[in-house]
């Protein structure tokens, strides 16, 4: 089976071709196309920006995943033009490209089409769905919409097989009940996991992300957009006897799993507005300020986590979403984890694919079909709702 990936909740135009056989699963590619130039002018992803971007990108990055995995043949003639008018009503712009794209292209053999439907920005989901509809109804090829937050979760779970870009997707019972942390730029959740496809929400914040954290400090501290990796970098080059700042860790303690940063993003502006013009602009400061940051937001998740293995007595921790490319992130929850409860399995994604991709869509998807789940309407929506499944 082939599925194609598509992937807007964002800023990342990202596409993926999997396969799968049998138990292996096989990337046969994946390309994405970020906006993060575009958007880093504003210190933050402008829903309409993304929207426009979406519709240019999403053509020329079908045609490279399709050549890329060698399935991208030319029409002997070309056979009219298809009608996309009503599908792509909104999109005029991805109208005319994928109409010229399709009228040169042969129809790919690929078995299911999968797109993001929720959570994300409305505007910028309603371009990846379309398209994919578009898409689903030309080539006459199935369509499932998928959870992004599953997505994330899933990758997790990619296992790699010696040979290049193959992998096994792991699921042993004796590896559930499992304990995913999905922490990205719009969620940060803890979700109990019974077995693939069964999930309960046990807490997610309550205003700001953590990531959302990330880039609004980041932009406070003129440290540009995306916040995270930027932060990670200059909280790796503190040395000691630099200015000690304390934040606060916000809900630490509380007795439920919920989380809250919008808080801390307050109390790094507080800190900053009292001090001189000459230490905020210091790099000493900054780079303690940074690191200070990152320590509060890692020690409040891995607190929470820690609290929730012991809880729910989980076999196995998995985590998810951009913020799982920090390292301190990653290293730190690891080795708690294992001084605290050694018997408990660790999976984190390979870092190209924490951030959104194409591939953890199609992975989803194919989980989800597996199940017996198909489609009737795709509607975007902000909202997660993988606590109902
Ligand atoms: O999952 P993702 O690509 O998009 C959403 O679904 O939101 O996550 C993007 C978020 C951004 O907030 C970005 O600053 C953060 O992930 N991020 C990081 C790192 N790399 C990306 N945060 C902390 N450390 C990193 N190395
Ligand atoms: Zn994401």
């Amino acid at each position: 089976m082939i599925i194609l990936g598509i992937e807007t909740s964002c800023d990342d135009t990202a596409l993926a071709l999997l396969e799968v056989q049998g138990e292996t699963y096989r990337i046969l590619s994946q390309e994405a196309s970020s906006q993060t130039a575009l958007h880093k002018k504003w210190g933050g992803v402008v829903p309409n920006l993304a929207q426009r971007e979406h519709q240019r990108n999403l053509v020329p990055v079908l045609k490279k995943v399709l050549e890329e995995a060698d399935l991208l043949n030319k029409k002997k003639s070309e056979k009219g033009t298809p009608d996309l008018h009503i599908l792509l009503e909104r999109e005029q712009e991805l109208q005319k490209k994928l109409s010229h794209f399709l009228s040169q292209y042969e129809k790919p053999p690929i078995d299911l089409i999968s797109v993001t439907s929720h959570p994300g920005l409305e505007p910028a989901l309603w371009v990846g769905i379309n398209f994919a509809k578009a898409l689903s109804a030309t080539w006459n090829i199935p369509l499932l919409g998928v959870d992004h937050l599953e997505g994330h979760l899933l990758v997790s779970l990619l296992e790699e097989e010696k040979s290049n870009n193959s992998f096994r997707l792991l699921h042993a019972p004796e590896m559930f009940p499992a304990l995913a942390l999905i922490v990205s730029g719009g969620h940060t959740a803890l979700l109990l996991m019974e077995g693939l496809g069964v999930y309960r929400m046990i807490g997610e914040t309550r205003d700001d992300a953590a990531g959302e954290c990330f880039d609004k400090v980041a932009r406070l501290l003129s440290l540009g957009y995306p916040g995270g990796p930027a932060i990670a970098k200059k909280a790796a080059e503190k040395q000691s006897g630099e200015y000690s700042i304390v934040l606060p860790r916000p809900m630490i303690h509380t007795k439920d799993y919920d989380f809250s940063f919008s808080g801390l993003k307050t109390a790094v502006l507080y800190d900053f507005q009292k001090r001189s013009s000459q230490v905020k602009k210091s790099a000493s400061y900054v780079r303690a300020m940074a690191k200070e940051v990152e320590q509060a937001i890692c020690d409040v998740l891995i607190s929470k986590t820690l609290k929730a293995v012991q809880e729910y007595g989980v076999h196995t921790v998995l985590m998810g979403g951009g913020v799982v490319a920090n390292e301190h992130l990653r290293t730190e929850l690891k080795n708690l984890l294992h001084k605290d409860f050694p018997a408990v399995l660790f999976r984190a994604p390979n870092i190209p694919l924490c951030t959104d991709n194409g591939v953890m869509i199609a992975i989803a998807a194919f989980q989800n079909w597996e199940q017996g789940k198909r489609t009737t309407t795709i509607q975007a929506s902000s909202h997660t709702t993988i606590s109902e499944i």
